[in-house]
């Protein structure tokens, strides 16, 4: 595997997308090796939380590979959208943190893939679009589904039609990114925002991740439903204990994930 870089350091996985000549385009190999990258992580116990980036300076990920898909007939594309997907959907519900430093360009499917994360910290070099009405189509690694959830159906179809690049800034200004930072502290910033997760509860922060996904997909009452089952389940781990013996004791807790 060479376009997805996997590399592990105190429980952070750390995926980067790795084709930087291309401003790393997701090309259909290069899907496929995050698809095996994210099952991969999703067996590993001891890693906690993902950062995930793009290679080189300039770029996140420049979108889906045009080149690939210029050469694309019409079930070959549906394939290729379903593709990526599937692992942009096992992205969203890894039961694991997953954030998207995003260090440069995110259009297209790169500003796709960034959604499909936990959260979108982003560079001050940023750059967040869908321009994929100039080439003729539609955004189709979920673009459509979790633009408009993310900042509203309005904002979402504002940036699909004009398909204008919007920085930093203006995606945090409308809730796309959930900050912005100096260029070379985006790792270190990601890497603080995972650990200061990764010292909660595991159970509790991997069943409201869950309870976040799910209820948004169903109507307000199945939502409310699974949160109080999910709540229900807390009480059967050794992790709820810990955190309310901590708090009585006035001690700090030491979770177990267990
Ligand atoms: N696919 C394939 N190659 C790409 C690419 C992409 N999405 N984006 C950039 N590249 C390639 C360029 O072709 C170029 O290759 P060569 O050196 O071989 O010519 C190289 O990366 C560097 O790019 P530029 O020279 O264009 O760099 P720039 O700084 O002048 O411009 C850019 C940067 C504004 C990001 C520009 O590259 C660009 O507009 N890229 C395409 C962005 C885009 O349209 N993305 C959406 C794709 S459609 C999609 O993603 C559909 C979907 O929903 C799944």
């Amino acid at each position: 595997m060479d376009n997805v870089i996997l590399r592990e350091k105190n429980g952070i996985a750390y995926v980067t997308i790795n084709r930087p000549k291309a401003l790393n385009a997701l090309n259909s190999a290069t899907l496929t090796e995050l698809d095996s990258v994210v099952g991969e992580i999703s067996q590993k116990r001891d890693v906690k939380a993902v950062i995930v980036t793009g290679a080189g300076e300039k770029s996140f990920v420049a979108g889906a590979d045009i080149v690939e898909m210029s050469k694309l007939n019409s079930m070959e594309a549906a394939n290729f959208s379903r593709l990526a997907q599937k692992v942009f959907s096992e992205i969203e519900n890894l039961p694991k943190l997953i954030v998207a430093a995003v260090n440069g360009y995110a259009l297209g499917g790169g500003c796709e893939l960034a959604m499909a994360c936990d959260v979108r910290l982003a560079s001050k070099k940023a750059k967040f679009g869908q321009p994929e009405v100039n080439l003729g189509i539609l955004p189709s690694f979920g673009g459509t589904q979790r633009l408009p959830r993310l900042v509203g159906k309005g904002r979402a179809k504002e940036l699909i039609f004009s398909t204008d690049m919007i920085d930093a800034q203006e995606a945090y200004r409308i809730g796309l990114a959930n900050k912005v930072y100096e260029p070379d502290e985006l790792i270190s910033k990601s890497e603080e925002f995972a650990k200061k997760v990764m010292s909660k509860s595991p159970w509790g922060v991997r069943l409201a991740k869950a309870s976040i996904n799910n209820g948004l997909d169903v109507d307000l009452e199945a939502g409310l439903k699974y949160e109080s089952n999910s709540f229900g389940l807390c009480f059967s781990t050794e992790d709820q204990k810990e955190g309310m013996n901590a708090f009585l004791e006035k001690r700090k807790a030491n979770f177990k994930d267990r």
